[in-house]
Order: structure tokens, then sequence, then C-alpha cells
């Protein structure tokens, strides 16, 4: 498989050919989206909740996300592999926002970066783009600044909401995006965007219709449990097969059934060492 690029997923849309992506936070994960040939593998801020355990992402930093990008591009040599702009690191000002963006593909070794917010982002996106940095958008719910929307909901669930979204989305195009996340939409408004844009939109929450599709590995698979989103589809529950795991060593370490035989190492007979007991 040849790396994937923005133009290709540009391509991609323009064929009609739907676009694969989904979070990745190490090693170990990376390298099984690789393997599945998955088109592009994202280091989401979600890992503050997901694996860090906070409320929500507003507080992780641009170290952190250095650190878990590092990892994730190393195992994901074939996808394109995207890395989230932390809360903080893009809006304090343009300068600032391009040092970043920066620093997210020098130190972490990225492909491109991504961004929430509409048009007042769109300068911004701009500035980064013309720093020569791949920039994707992200519109819709926008996790980091979920105090400001008054919760984790459905967002554009009206006709003004809906115009507004659809202007942010080709604010962002002009900007010059590569690409849009639309995360917690109505089916309609994702169909909508998707259509009036000629850049690759992946939905999370945003219907059947856009060019592609996104979901966070930890909620696919059962390991993030304090709640499922309506838009999560489980492909797998390794939470609870780990548990049952974990109860099972729990009883035969009790039991004396691990280690058996066959995990042990030899090398000298006991009576050798009769003398030392
Ligand atoms: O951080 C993340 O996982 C994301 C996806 C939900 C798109 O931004
Ligand atoms: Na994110």
């Amino acid at each position: 498989m040849s790396k994937i690029t923005t133009q290709k997923l540009r391509r991609m849309k323009e064929e009609g050919e739907k676009i694969s992506m989904v979070t990745a936070y190490d090693y170990p994960t990376s390298v099984l989206a690789n393997r599945a040939g998955i088109d592009v593998v994202l280091v989401g801020d979600s890992l503050a909740m997901t694996i860090l355990g906070e409320e929500n992402t507003v507080s992780i930093g641009m170290k952190e996300m250095v650190y878990h990008i590092k990892p994730v591009v190393k195992g994901a040599p074939d996808a394109l592999v995207v890395g989230d702009m932390p809360f903080g690191s893009y809006q304090i000002s343009k300068k600032k926002a391009v040092k970043n963006a920066v620093q997210l593909m020098k130190k972490g070794g990225c492909d491109a970066v991504k961004l929430e917010g509409g048009a007042e982002m769109a300068e911004v996106v701009k500035a980064i783009v013309d720093a020569g940095i791949p920039v994707m958008g992200h519109i819709g719910l926008t996790p980091q600044t979920v105090s400001k929307l008054g919760g984790f909901k459905v967002q554009g669930k009206s006709v003004e909401a809906a115009e507004v979204l659809l202007k942010d989305a080709l604010k962002l195009q002009e900007a010059g995006a590569w690409g849009l996340v639309l995360e917690a939409i109505p089916e309609e408004v994702g169909k909508l965007i998707t259509k009036k844009s000629d850049i690759p939109t992946i939905g999370i929450g945003a219907g059947r219709y856009c060019d592609g599709q996104v979901l966070v590995f930890h909620d696919m698979f059962g390991l993030f449990q304090r709640f499922v989103p309506k838009f999560v589809k489980q492909y797998g529950q390794l939470g609870d097969q780990v548990v049952d795991g974990l109860e099972t060593f729990k009883k035969e370490i009790q039991e004396g059934r691990f280690p058996a035989s066959q995990h042990k190492f030899s090398g000298v007979e006991e009576e050798e060492l009769t003398h030392l007991y």
C-alpha cells in the first residue's frame, strides 16, 4: 500500500470512494490500524478522556500531544497521521498557532494537524496552511468548547444553525483546509455540507452521507465504558474480554494453576540445593 496523502483523499471524495479514519494514541493501536488499511489515523485529544481519565479534552497540552503522536507515526507508515492541536495552542494568536502546528509536525512527525472551530478560525487555518502544513477542520460538536456549548450536545438542529455550519465549512475550505470532521449534527446537515464542499468530510455522528467516517478506537472496542455516545458502533468488547482474562488469571494464581510446568525455567536440581535450605 502506498502512503495516503491529502490529494489521494480528495480523489477518493471525487470518485465516491469512502474514507476510513480511527483514533490511535500509541504504537500497538497504530500498528493494528495500519494493518487493517485504515486511511487516516488521528491522534485525537480525546486521549485526555479515554486514556488519561479527564472529564473533557480541555486540559491536554502540546507536550502530551507530541508524546502520543510520535509512537503513532512509527506504527502507521501507510496511513495519513493527523495530530490534534490541543485547546489553547491555536487560539491566542496566528503566530503561536503556526509555531505550535510546526512543533506537532517537527517533534511529533505527523502528516497534518486538526483544529476545532468554524469561520472564526479561518485566518488561523490559512496561516498554518501558508506555513506548509496540511490542516483539517472540525465543526459541529467541538469538544474543546464544550463549556461554551453547554455540554456534549448535537449541533446544527435548526435551519439557521445548519446555515451557519455550511458557511463555516466553506470558509474553512476557502482558507485551505484539506478536509473536515463533522461531529454530532443531523444527517441532513452532514449531507448538505458534503455536497456543497469540494474537500472530504469525515463524519462522527453526522449520518450516512459524509465522504468518510471516524470513530474513537476506545469507543469502538468497549475500552471506554463511562458512556457510549449514540453514534458509536461497537465492533468488539475488548474491555469485558480483558476483565474476564484478569479474573481467570487471579483465580489461577490463587488455585496454584498458574504458572504451569510449561512456564517454568530449569537449570539446577532441587537436591543440589538441599544444603542451602
Ligand atoms: O479527538 C478526537 O478523537 C476527535 C475525533 C472525535 C474526531 O477529534
Ligand atoms: Na479531538
